[in-house]
């Protein structure tokens, strides 16, 4: 078997509107030689593999096919984004039951031909099947969920709205949850360094706090806003996957709001939920003791808890 990392092999489980949007970045970005299409769908597997080898004349070479487990030996990353989304009124914790023997099927047939991938979950309630997929792992490291890699994407983006800047240079982060409990991170959000509290947009535009609760409150409810008029959210969520690919594939130790499984970090014994997380070519390499005002680390640690009901309901 390959070490970790030395194949710039791709898997994706699940290959439905998230897991192709996630393909279609990825072969844009000529990060990885091969990838690997999985679903039990196999015609709707096999039809993404046809549409996207099509356009490989217009985009870096690689290898894309339709495959089973068996094609995954060397895979450096395996990105799971196989069940079921959101119907409108639903939360993600809404799926739970469902998805969590989605995932129960999928993570042990991955493990069967490859011990070292880095497996990436999307699939929703993210966190409580991240926790779900380490414990069937047995790695807390090698398991990565996608956490609020999303909703701190929205919330830069929306921030960099309001102010007039450009959303990567606004540093904030959305922490816990992904889902209806997460926490924004105000007391560290921050332009060039500038606290919110502080910073003047080149509109003219300074501290609000009821625009700023706003902004917190568009990017939690974004998912069902997209769901509400075009039934799902996929294009951020697969550049955000193409993310967290490419910190692996390339050992980039990049910092990212990935969930991870939690073990005393802010008084959380055990849950997965996300932190600003350092990830590299064999998954997690740190999670980031950032600093939080006592309000946010009670939220985060509501988060948790509401987490944790969640997944006892399981086992
Ligand atoms: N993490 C995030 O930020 C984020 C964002 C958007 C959506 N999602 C989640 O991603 C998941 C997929 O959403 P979607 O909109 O692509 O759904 P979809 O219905 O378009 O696709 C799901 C695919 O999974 C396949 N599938 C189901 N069970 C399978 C199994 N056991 N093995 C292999 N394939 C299987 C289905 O055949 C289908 O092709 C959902 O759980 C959704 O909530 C996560």
């Amino acid at each position: 078997m390959a070490e970790a990392g030395t194949a710039r092999r791709v898997g994706i489980v699940g290959v439905g509107v998230v897991g192709a949007s996630f393909a279609y970045a990825l072969m844009q970005r000529g990060l990885a030689d091969d990838l690997v299409l999985i679903d039990t769908d196999t015609a709707r597997a096999e039809g993404e593999a046809m549409d996207l080898n099509h356009g490989l004349a217009f985009a870096s070479p690689m290898r894309i096919r339709a495959g089973t487990y068996a094609d995954l030996s060397d895979a450096a990353a395996v990105v799971v984004c196989a069940g079921r989304n959101q119907r409108v009124g639903e939360s993600r914790l809404d799926l739970l039951r469902h998805n969590a023997a989605v995932v129960s099927e999928v993570v042990p047939h991955v493990q069967l031909g490859n011990r070292s991938a880095v497996i990436v979950i999307a699939t929703n309630p993210v966190d409580v099947l991240t926790h779900l997929a380490a414990t069937l792992v047995g790695s807390d490291g090698r398991v990565i969920g996608s956490g609020t890699i999303l909703d701190t994407a929205r919330f830069r983006y929306l921030l960099g709205e309001h102010y007039g800047v450009d959303p990567r240079s606004v540093h904030a982060y959305v922490v816990g949850e992904h889902g209806d409990s997460e926490v924004p991170l105000w007391s560290s959000a921050a332009v060039g360094g500038v606290k919110l509290e502080r910073f003047v947009g080149p509109n003219g535009r300074g501290y609000d706090q009821a625009a700023l609760d706003g902004i917190f409150e568009a990017t939690r409810m974004a998912a069902y806003e997209i769901i509400r008029r075009k039934r799902a959210s996929y294009y951020a969520i697969g550049l955000g996957l193409v993310a967290i690919v490419a910190a692996i594939l390339r050992d980039q130790h990049t910092l990212l709001t990935v969930s991870t499984r939690l073990r005393g970090v802010y008084g959380v014994e055990d849950m997965a939920l996300s932190l600003p997380t350092i990830v590299g070519r064999r998954g997690v390499e740190r999670v980031l003791d950032v600093p939080m005002s006592p309000a946010e680390a009670d939220a985060f640690r509501r988060s948790a808890d509401l987490l944790s009901e969640h997944r006892r309901s399981i086992t």
